[in-house]
């Protein structure tokens, strides 16, 4: 399909190392899994492949060691269609990479991630995309490349006026202000938790949590919960967007493919109840297949879901 809308993703690329099995070990024990899966992975190159196969023409920013392991991340971009005029290479850090379990009985998974080469994403490396920045519809970024790499795609966000998506994820410590003017902040149930202070387990905690988020300078709160589907705020109106029901077999990389769904949703003017939808869709799918980049659906396929479980709005 022809591209719709041009977004900037700044993050990570991770090489997955993924594998599945009945059940999750405790502490100790070995338990014998049914099969291993290794591709690219990461949350930001996750959600870039979610937005690129979601129609958008997608520029990533990120960062790989001189290992065999960063010709996966040059490769995954070509065969996706995407630039890779921005993967940086440095000879400090090894590319990163994750270990992955996926419980096949639940879906679930537990995950153990190094950043190696996306911890060292400069300022001054992102600020080298600014005409990318400039000519954009959107940006996307998470946490799990270096903040400062974060903080330089605000700064440009704010300059040109462009919305700015962040998903707090993997959550952590960042310094005071931080979160102010990001325009969409989209945490999950335990990240919201986690800078909120609230527990959230419901719809009616999600409000609470969003409550306090607002407060931090973000402009609207959106919150996944898993199957009780996404909870959204702006302080002045709300909403609770019910999620599809498709069955997962990998949960990894939902996340990732709600927020490259959302973000393209948005940059196409969506109002904010069909741009949930739509990455509600985008995350259904993928989780009904293995791996996390790889399990990410093209346009047709979340269209076709929409239609089928949201109808025509
Ligand atoms: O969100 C899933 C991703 O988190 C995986 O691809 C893995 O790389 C970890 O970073």
């Amino acid at each position: 399909m022809s591209k719709t809308c041009k977004i900037v993703v700044v993050g990570s690329f991770i090489s997955d190392i993924t594998g599945f099995a009945p059940r999750f070990p405790v502490d100790g024990e070995t338990v014998l899994g049914s099969s291993l899966k290794f591709g690219p992975g990461g949350k930001g190159s996750n959600q870039a492949t979610a937005a690129s196969r979601s129609g958008g023409e997608v520029v990533m920013v990120t960062k790989v060691g001189t290992d065999m392991l960063s010709g996966i991340a040059h490769q995954h971009y070509r065969n996706e269609g995407m630039t890779d005029k921005y993967v940086m290479t440095t000879d400090r850090a090894d590319t990163g990479a994750a270990f992955i379990e996926v419980n096949e009985t639940t879906g679930e998974n537990r995950i153990i991630v190094i950043k190696g080469a996306n911890d060292l994403i400069t300022a001054e490396e992102v600020y080298a995309a600014e005409e990318e920045v400039a000519s954009a519809d959107a940006v996307l970024t998470q946490l799990e490349a270096s903040l400062e790499s974060t903080a330089a795609l605000k700064e440009l966000a704010a300059k040109y006026r462009k919305p700015f998506v962040l998903n707090p994820a993997p959550m952590q410590e960042v310094p005071e202000g931080f979160f102010e003017g990001v325009d969409y902040f989209t945490p999950n149930e335990t990240e919201a938790e986690f800078f909120s202070g609230v527990k959230v387990t419901s719809p009616e905690s999600a409000e609470e949590a969003a409550k306090k988020l607002l407060k931090l300078g973000v402009k609207n709160v959106v919150i996944t919960l898993g199957k009780k589907g996404v909870f959204w705020t702006d302080g002045k109106e709300k909403a609770l967007v019910p999620t599809t029901d498709l069955k997962p077999v990998d949960t990894t990389g939902a996340g990732d493919a709600f927020n490259g769904g959302f973000t393209v949703a948005v940059s196409e003017g969506r109002d904010i109840i069909s741009a949930l939808k739509f990455a509600n869709c985008v995350a259904s799918i993928s989780v009904t297949r293995r791996g996390t980049s790889p399990a990410m659906p093209t346009r047709e396929e979340s269209d076709a879901l929409y239609r089928r479980f949201y109808g025509d709005h």
